[in-house]
């Protein structure tokens, strides 16, 4: 990989510590890195180790030696991001960390920072000539990163890529979503294009729905007061959960790479239609920290999506999203067709589904009809499995180290591009004018129960667990 340095804003916040430090960590350790400097960025007046140790607790097992390593190349600059004076100290601290580590002044300044400050910061960055824009292959390079929520809505997403492109070339912006890198996820177009019993059934003719569940256990914690403005819908259906629905519709893309994936993706985006959904709160949300006591915010989410395209004509895209419910899962179930009955007897009352499943495990599934055992033509269904861990091993890298290593090596597909971000918000905005009842739910529980059975009932369609 090339060298680079890392200038991080929003380096004393929560995702530097919990998600950023330690993957540079772990690339680090696994020798990806080797020749860097991080370059620490906030507001509050602290040195470059403090910033370094509230990483510590969450890196397991942590080794000395790394440690030191990363300590070695670690700076931190004190910088108001509304104020271009700052941006002056910030340079040289970056030229002389650049000189000081011999590196060949490429850049990726990762704003890990509020949407509210992206464009000053695009801005002041390019001012101060800690940016430039320039061609996609100029060396050295600058690629800025903006972490989620993109805005807030459609027109402060827009407002913020028209900042943004008067400033950089596409080229250089990384609109991260970090669910594009997990290792199955990017997995799901390489199997969807290379097999041939997928690709030809990949259509309204042969499949029936897809599902795409993300559950949460764990609840909004410490988070209530950047949650509560933003709910479920914007937190994780708006990203994560539509591009995981457009990996899966998407056409085939010339490569599967950069923007021809992107291209393809936005092209699915943009034909999502809203046509049913229900929200949910769980019940002691209003008490959280930072929660308004009256919030309506939404903290799960059940919907009902059509993509409009010659492909999709007809098949309901499932999607169901909540915090504080009995587990951690993120998969996708697609449901194919219930075969013509060839058979006079053996009619299969079940269709074959394919599983995807992100977490806990990473894997494949295929549900087929099969045999029992015996002198009997009785089916049964029996589930065919790939296991991602069983034969690579426990550890895959983590979504913020693929983040870090397909900025610096170029890779766009792990981005989105801006017309993505518009047209997802587009949807969440049809969403919220639809005004969908917001009904309770016991914490630990699969949602609200009743009004979920009312949905699947009203659909003729059930939720797969
Ligand atoms: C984040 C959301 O983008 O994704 C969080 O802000 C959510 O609310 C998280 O918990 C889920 O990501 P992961 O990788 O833990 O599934």
């Amino acid at each position: 990989m090339d060298n680079c340095t890392f200038v991080i804003f929003g380096a004393t916040g929560d995702l530097t510590k919990r998600k950023l430090i330690p993957a540079l960590y772990q690339l680090v350790a696994e020798k990806k890195l080797t020749n860097f400097a991080i370059v620490g960025v906030a507001i509050d007046d602290v040195t470059a180790s403090d910033m370094l140790n509230k990483a510590r607790e969450f890196i397991e097992p942590l080794d000395e030696a790394i440690w030191k390593q990363l300590e070695n190349v670690t700076y931190f600059q004190r910088v108001d991001f509304l104020n271009e004076q700052d941006y002056v100290p910030l340079r040289k601290r970056v030229e002389e960390a650049e000189k000081k580590h011999k590196l060949s002044g490429n850049r990726m300044l990762y704003c890990a920072a509020a949407a509210q400050f992206f464009c000053p910061i695009t801005t002041n960055l390019v001012a101060s000539g800690l940016a430039k824009k320039t061609a996609p292959d100029a060396k050295p390079w600058y690629r800025v990163v903006y972490e989620k929520p993109f805005g807030h809505d459609r027109t402060s997403a827009h407002e913020i890529n028209e900042c943004i492109a008067r400033h950089l070339h596409e080229n250089q912006v990384y609109r991260i979503d970090h669910y594009l890198t997990k290792e199955v996820v990017s997995n799901i177009a390489l199997i969807r294009f290379t097999n041939c019993v997928f690709e030809p059934l990949w259509n309204n003719r042969y499949i029936d729905q897809v599902q795409i569940i993300l559950s949460e256990k764990v609840c909004v914690g410490d988070r209530g007061y950047y949650y509560d403005k933003y709910g479920a819908l914007a937190d994780v259906v708006q990203n994560h959960m539509l591009e995981l629905l457009a990996l899966v519709g998407m056409e085939a893309p010339e490569l599967l790479k950069g923007d021809y994936v992107r291209e393809q993706r936005a092209k699915v985006l943009q034909k999502i239609e809203v046509v049913d959904g229900l929200l949910g709160q769980y019940e002691g949300y209003l008490q959280e920290p930072g929660v308004a006591p009256q919030s309506k915010t939404e903290t799960f989410a059940a919907l009902m999506l059509r993509v409009n395209n010659p492909r999709w004509a007809g098949v309901p895209f499932y999607l169901k999203t909540g915090k504080c419910l009995d587990k951690k899962e993120i998969v996708i179930h697609i449901k194919f067709k219930q075969v013509d009955c060839l058979l006079a007897k053996n009619c299969p009352s079940d269709s074959n589904w394919l599983t995807i499943k992100v977490t806990p495990d990473a894997t494949f599934t295929l549900n087929l009809n099969a045999k029992k055992p015996g002198y009997t033509n009785e089916l049964v269904q029996m589930s065919m499995e790939y296991c991602h861990s069983c034969i690579f091993g426990q550890r895959s890298a983590e979504a913020y180290e693929i983040v870090f290593e397909e900025v610096i090596r170029g890779e766009l597909a792990a981005a989105v591009r801006f017309d993505e971000i518009e047209y997802a918000w587009k949807v969440i905005e049809t969403i919220r004018k639809d005004h969908f009842s917001l009904y309770p739910y016991k914490q630990g529980t699969v949602g609200p129960t009743e009004a979920l059975q009312e949905f699947s009932r009203k659909h003729g369609m059930r939720w797969r667990s």
